[in-house]
């Protein structure tokens, strides 16, 4: 597992998916593996953009809240993910600019008509490219597929109200454009999240001592 030393392994999926069940299974396994330097990070930060953020009560404008992510990402990117691959550590970041692609590329009132699919489409195309502008591409794709419903009956279960993020239609058309986005990585791993933890854990370490 030397070879994942100074890589970025990013995990994307909709809320409730399982993605920081599985950064943290794999983390551990890493460990177990000898693998000591291991940075385990998030999107939106607790910085002074992602603050902003999480803070907010409902929705943001779409070009707002396209931009506090794109600056979120940029600080995260100088002070935590860069330094790290730097320093040969193994990066598992809970979501980067794969979500903003996913998320902000399905706003559709950033449109001033009802947009068409290839609207759609053109809009998350337009989102990833700006943002390879100044993030690298994750090495791996951990892609933590999961039906909405689903999601979010986990989400119930563990609190009472639904961020602005997790109205059904919109998990509907992010969960579309994650599809989309995996299926156009170099490295995407795309793991079923109904499986249990520790299988999808096992298919998530088979699939990188592949790659
Ligand atoms: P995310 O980080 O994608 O939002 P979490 O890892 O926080 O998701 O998991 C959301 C909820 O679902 C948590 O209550 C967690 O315990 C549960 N959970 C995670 N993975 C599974 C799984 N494979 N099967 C059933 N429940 C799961
Ligand atoms: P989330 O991972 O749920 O953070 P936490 O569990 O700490 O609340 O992220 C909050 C929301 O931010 C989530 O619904 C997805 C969204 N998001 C975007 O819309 N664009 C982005 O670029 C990122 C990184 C997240």
């Amino acid at each position: 597992m030397n070879q994942l030393k100074g890589k970025l392994i990013a995990f994307e999926g909709i809320d409730g998916a399982g993605k920081s069940t599985q950064i943290r299974r794999l983390s551990e396994w890493l460990q177990s593996q000898g693998i000591e330097d291991i940075c385990v990070t998030a999107e939106p930060t607790k910085g002074y953009f992602g603050r902003q953020i999480r803070e907010a009560k409902e929705r943001l404008s779409p070009k707002i809240e396209r931009q506090l992510f794109v600056d979120d990402r940029k600080e995260h990117l100088v002070s935590c993910i860069l330094p790290a691959i730097a320093r040969g550590a193994v990066v598992l970041t809970d979501r980067y600019f794969y979500s903003s692609i996913a998320y902000q590329g399905t706003r559709r009132d950033a449109f001033d008509h009802d947009p068409t699919f290839e609207e759609l489409c053109a809009l998350q195309d337009e989102i990833g490219e700006y943002n390879r502008l100044f993030a690298p591409e994750a090495d791996i794709l951990v892609y933590v597929r999961l039906d909405v419903d689903v999601a979010l009956e986990r989400m119930k279960k563990g609190r009472k109200s639904l961020d602005p993020f997790e109205k059904r239609q919109t998990l509907v058309d992010v969960a579309n454009a994650f599809d989309r986005v995996a299926a156009s990585h170099p490295h995407a791993i795309i793991v079923d999240g109904s499986q249990s933890p520790e299988d999808i854990t096992d298919t998530i370490i088979r699939s990188i001592q592949a790659i």
